[in-house]
């Protein structure tokens, strides 16, 4: 014979009274207040080094195993100050790089910024240079102010310009370009990439969406960042709120035989909260192999 379960006693409905109202409330606040704390933690950190090789088909053999060490997205200014941008600066010297890049936002809005960024990050070098852009932000205080900024702190300005680097007789030519958003008859001249005909070109460019015009100017690499990775990233790159300017968030893109890589960067723009998409300096080791990008670490 089966046994019947007793029939569990009619249960009255939960009637929210004041007190648990407000213990709700609390845990809500403190949950909300805890994520934005986290976030804040996480945005005035130093940033991580992110390992990238790169393999690059049209890369000589002769370049293989250089090493970049990108810094994009500063922001100079009320959120990164001259201690944190000193400790990035040794930082990015101890990774034992080969050239330095800077590619734009270095000041975040105000004409005093320039002074902390160059205070931050006077005195970094490396073998083939230290070599930076402008982004909307240092175009936001004066690009005038902004080069200058990066002059003083011993960074040479690849504005519109480029360098030919050589290595037993192999060139490899570095390009920077002004800033997408640029006024004033400044614009970006991706025509300069065309002026070195026959090296592996790369191109520094602020904003990821510019990769187009330095695909079609030649352009074998390209380095942008200003996504910051999107800031508040919780889904990853794909459902992301830096979508609504680029499709390229994040990370290594590749075309054919070329690549678009964008850094999160190191800094915040208006909002001093970072998830999901944490500060980085990125170490990128160039291989010249056939085979694809992949994230080392
Ligand atoms: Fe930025």
């Amino acid at each position: 014979m089966a046994l019947r379960r007793p029939r569990s006693p009619e249960v009255p409905p939960k009637l929210l009274t004041r007190r648990k109202f407000i213990k709700s409330a609390s845990l809500t606040a403190a949950s909300s207040l805890g994520f934005a704390g986290y976030g804040f933690s996480n945005a005035l950190d130093l940033p991580g080094v992110r390992r990238v090789n790169l393999e690059l088909p049209a890369l000589p053999a002769v370049w293989d195993g250089l090493r970049i060490v990108q810094i994009s997205d500063i922001h100079a200014g009320p959120y990164m100050g001259v201690e944190r941008m000193a400790r990035m600066r040794k930082m990015a010297m101890k990774l034992d790089p080969d050239l330095i890049v800077f590619t734009g936002d270095q000041m975040d809005r105000r004409s005093s910024d320039a002074e902390l960024f160059v205070r931050g990050f006077r005195g970094i070098e490396a073998p083939l240079g230290v070599w930076g852009i402008l982004g909307n932000h240092d175009h936001f205080i004066d690009p005038e102010r902004s080069e200058w900024a990066l002059e003083a702190a011993g960074i040479q300005p690849l504005v519109n310009r480029g360098v030919a680097l050589d290595r037993e007789g192999s060139t490899l030519a570095l390009v920077g370009v002004d800033d997408l958003q640029a006024r004033g008859g400044r614009y970006p001249d991706f025509s300069v990439l065309n002026t070195y005909p026959t090296s592996f070109r790369i191109c520094l460019c602020h904003q990821p969406q510019g990769w187009h015009q330095a695909l079609a100017a030649g352009a074998h690499l390209t380095l942008a960042g200003h996504t910051h990775g999107g800031q508040i990233a919780l889904t990853g790159r794909n459902l992301n709120v830096a979508r609504f300017s680029t499709r390229y968030i994040a990370g290594p893109y590749r075309r054919d035989e070329a690549f678009l890589y964008v850094s999160r960067g190191v800094g915040v723009g208006a909002l001093p909260v970072r998830v999901g998409a944490p500060p980085e300096i990125d170490l990128l080791t160039l291989r010249s192999t056939a085979a694809g990008a992949r994230v080392a670490a």
